[in-house]
């Protein structure tokens, strides 16, 4: 893992277009001279219980839509800055870091398509909520969910749809959407850039059985669901199909290129939600992650044999860098990631609904 302020480079891996990228491609964090510490779990008092998106309460909403605003308003070099967050997915997936500090200064780093995916996201939600809330003052404050496996829950938030409220600019509005996806609203699961135009009530159990197969047909053991061993050494994984984890091949990259405008010619490259290097600048993104990170949970506590954590030296001590809520730059380990009573968050349910796909074999 990265020593993130000092080998830093510009990104470009999987931007096709670098010339009319929308985005910058100068993802480096900025470097405020700090040394790396060791991360320490939280003494929080309470649990930040993350929220189902489409039921938000109006105070939980204009909190969030705060919080988001407060992020924008900072200035773009602070680490804590909506720009400078978003920029972290760019640094450590097209190409910002190299291996060095294994001793392969010659390969990138790339935590897609591998068994990193699943917990550095979680690491990178665990900081970004924290700062939220400290921005708002929020000790408490948590993040939502879209819950996308929950038929309610399939439209894209409303909350993330008009350009404004109450005449000002929605925090949570992104121009660089797919207009007609969000217009519809009900998200495709299953989707790979071709519309199905089928009638919602199909469209909802279509998702269901996809939420099916990610987590419990083609996610049955720990690689198939976390994805393939990637170790110090290896090459960035790209597009290596056979090596990825169930959701983030399935419902996860749906998601992202359903939200993502369209290409030509709309945007060169898919941006905001369809690149990785431009995906952070939209705040469903978030969002989305945070049901991706609930998946983690719920195949764990799915009652199945198999559904169980790498347990290799190699995925228990890879590492990542972060700012955390104090602007101090921690080292975290994938080790550390596995338990969310520890890192004082989970996830509101509704008991009834837990796992409405459960009965939706494809
Ligand atoms: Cu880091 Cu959803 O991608």
């Amino acid at each position: 893992a990265p020593d993130i302020t000092s080998i830093c480079k510009d990104a470009g891996a999987g931007v096709n277009d670098k010339e009319n990228a929308i985005r910058s491609l100068k993802c480096c964090p900025p470097s405020l001279g700090k040394t790396i510490k060791d991360f320490v779990f939280p003494n929080d008092k309470k649990v930040r219980m993350r929220w189902p998106a489409h039921v938000g309460t109006k105070e939980q909403v204009d909190k969030y839509r705060a919080a988001i605003q407060a992020m924008r308003d900072l200035p773009d070099d602070h680490p804590h800055s909506f720009v400078s967050q978003a920029k972290i997915h760019c640094a450590y997936c097209n190409g910002g870091y190299t291996q060095v500090d294994s001793g392969f200064g010659d390969k990138d780093i790339q935590i897609h398509n591998s068994w990193l995916f699943f917990p550095f996201h979680r690491w990178y939600l665990y900081f970004y909520e924290r700062i939220l809330g400290k921005l708002i003052n929020d000790p408490d404050f948590a993040l939502p969910f879209w819950k996308w496996d929950e038929p309610a829950g399939m439209p894209i938030p409303e909350m993330f749809v008009p350009e404004t409220i109450d005449g000002k600019p929605n925090s949570l509005y992104d121009v660089y959407r797919n207009a007609d996806h969000i217009k519809d609203r009900i998200v495709d699961l299953d989707y790979y850039g071709e519309d199905k135009n089928i009638p919602d009530k199909q469209q909802v159990l279509c998702n269901l059985s996809t939420v099916y197969r990610d987590l419990v047909r083609n996610g049955g053991d720990t690689l198939s669901f976390f994805g393939g061993v990637y170790v110090a050494g290896d090459d960035p994984v790209e597009n290596g199909a056979k090596s990825v984890g169930s959701v983030e091949a399935g419902s996860h990259t749906s998601v992202h290129l359903w939200v993502g405008d369209k290409q030509q010619p709309s945007t060169p490259n898919r941006e905001d939600m369809g690149n990785f290097y431009s995906a952070g600048y939209d705040p469903a993104f978030y969002i989305h992650h945070s049901n991706v990170d609930r998946m983690w949970k719920l195949w764990k506590d799915l009652p199945l044999p198999g559904h169980v954590e790498p347990t290799e030296s190699d995925w228990l001590n890879a590492s990542y860098v972060f700012y955390d809520e104090n602007e101090d730059l921690v080292r975290v380990y994938n080790k550390d990631s596995v338990s969310l009573d520890k890192l004082k968050y989970n996830y509101i349910e509704n008991s009834k609904e837990v796992f409405p796909w459960r009965n939706s074999r494809p």
